[in-house]
């Protein structure tokens, strides 16, 4: 049998994973099968159990059992622990299940390597304050960035998250408030980490927050822009980004972590980019 990988999730139908996977495994000779599993609403840990138990390896994890891996893993990362969630289940040694996170390194590595932008003394806002913000506050910090702030709606749960990450990067600025503190600030980066654009809809941010150089990205990816995507644009950012680059990074650092051989992502990237007539 080939070593057996997955992803979890539901709806798992329309996963670009398995694709993803294939290619990296293909493109660096690795003898592997990546399936993806529709696990159970309530039943993750049932799912996941089997899937291990029958000699899985290691699995991706995605919307929405991020949280229920963290409590699946038998140890985890710092990383994951901080980010608060698991998108990267490995089997290790006696059977012990090893949770990782790999969406900031993701986003970071899109940033710096695909999107050239380099986040060394930049202004970033964060919108958003929920799980997927979470996610990808360290590797932010890590990256040297200037100026974080995160803005949510409810600012209090954008405080906690300033809380949990206070004095991981002393030098970086750290702050948080809502929608109205934003107004005469500008940001080089703007990153939509709320899940308003699944509703089509978009934060009430204020005008005037990109400067002529400034990147906005949007980590939900779709087949069109998304409203934040045409709002930024609107706006005057002179580069705009969805969040393909990071599924595909943070899939590269998963299949790394796995095989311990990286794969390069450019091809990838390309042939998962809907073709521009
Ligand atoms: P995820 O794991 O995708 O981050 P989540 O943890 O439910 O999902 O968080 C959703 C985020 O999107 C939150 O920051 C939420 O704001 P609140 O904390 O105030 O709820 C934000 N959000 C969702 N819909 C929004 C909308 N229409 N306008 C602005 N923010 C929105």
């Amino acid at each position: 049998m080939l070593d057996q990988y997955a992803v979890f999730g539901n709806p798992i139908a329309h996963s670009k994973s398995p694709q993803i996977h294939t290619w990296f495994a293909q493109q660096t000779n690795q003898q592997l099968e990546y399936s993806a599993i529709l696990a159970p609403e309530d039943d993750f840990e049932a799912s996941a159990k089997s899937f291990f138990a029958s000699g899985g390896l290691g699995a991706n994890v995605t919307v929405p059992f991020k949280l229920d891996a963290l409590v699946f893993a038998d140890t985890l990362s710092p990383r994951a622990r901080r980010a608060g969630a698991v998108n990267t289940l490995q089997k290790g040694k006696n059977n012990q299940i090893y949770g990782d996170n790999t969406d900031g390194v993701g986003l970071v590595r899109d940033l710096t390597n695909n999107l050239g932008f380099s986040l060394a003394d930049k202004k970033v806002l964060l919108v958003g304050a929920g799980g997927a913000a979470r996610g990808v506050i360290e590797p932010l910090l890590n990256a040297g960035v200037a100026q974080l702030k995160i803005a949510n709606r409810t600012p209090e749960k954008a405080q906690q998250l300033v809380k949990i990450f206070h004095g991981l990067q002393p030098e970086t600025q750290l702050t948080s408030g809502n929608w109205a503190s934003l107004e005469a600030n500008q940001f080089d980066l703007i990153i939509n980490a709320t899940s308003s654009s699944l509703a089509g809809d978009l934060p009430p941010l204020p005008d005037h927050l990109f400067t002529q150089q400034s990147l906005a990205y949007d980590l939900m990816y779709s087949q069109q822009a998304t409203p934040f995507m045409l709002w930024a644009k609107q706006q005057g950012a002179t580069q705009v980004a969805d969040g393909l680059g990071m599924l595909v990074e943070q899939a590269a650092e998963a299949f790394f972590l796995w095989r311990q051989v990286r794969p390069k992502t450019k091809l990838v990237l390309e042939r998962l980019r809907p073709k521009q007539d």
